[in-house]
């Protein structure tokens, strides 16, 4: 058994001394690499009340899951809101509540809602 791990040692040895050795006598060039992020909707727009759904709505899901549901009355963002907490456990704590709910009525609902309410 420890000629064995031996042997072992030694094949590894023979397999790793040369790719560390050749690794050595390269120099490495790191690039830097300019990414542009798809402008999909990975955050809510800026507004008041932004940071807060920012922090308690993406979660589990990104903005675009909310984004992309009708206007909805103040009424109907609160149910949803409310939904994910009872439904999905969502940790928001109940103070951060009316600042999210009039976020979304801002900006997805105001005086045209064009949705009643979403899925129960
Ligand atoms: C704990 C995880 C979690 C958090 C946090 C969360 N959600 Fe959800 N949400 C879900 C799940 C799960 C679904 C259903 C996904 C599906 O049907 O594919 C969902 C779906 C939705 C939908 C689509 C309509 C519906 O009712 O299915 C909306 C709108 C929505 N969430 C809004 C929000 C808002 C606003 C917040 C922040 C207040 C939030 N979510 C935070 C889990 C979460």
């Amino acid at each position: 058994m420890r000629s064995s791990i031996v042997v072992f040692a030694m094949a590894l040895n023979a397999v790793t001394a040369p790719v560390l050795a050749s690794a050595a006598d390269h120099d490495f060039t790191l690039k830097s690499v300019s990414v542009t992020w798809p402008s999909d909707s990975r955050y809510f727009p800026d507004g008041p009340g932004a940071d807060v759904t920012n922090a308690n709505c993406l979660t589990c899901h990104s903005a675009g899951m909310v984004l992309n549901q009708p206007n909805l009355s103040k009424a109907a963002w609160q149910a949803e809101v409310e939904k994910m907490i009872a439904l999905y456990k969502a940790p928001i704590q109940p103070d951060a509540v009316p600042e999210i709910v009039n976020y979304l009525t801002n900006i997805k609902g105001g005086t045209q809602p064009t949705g009643g309410t979403l899925g129960k």
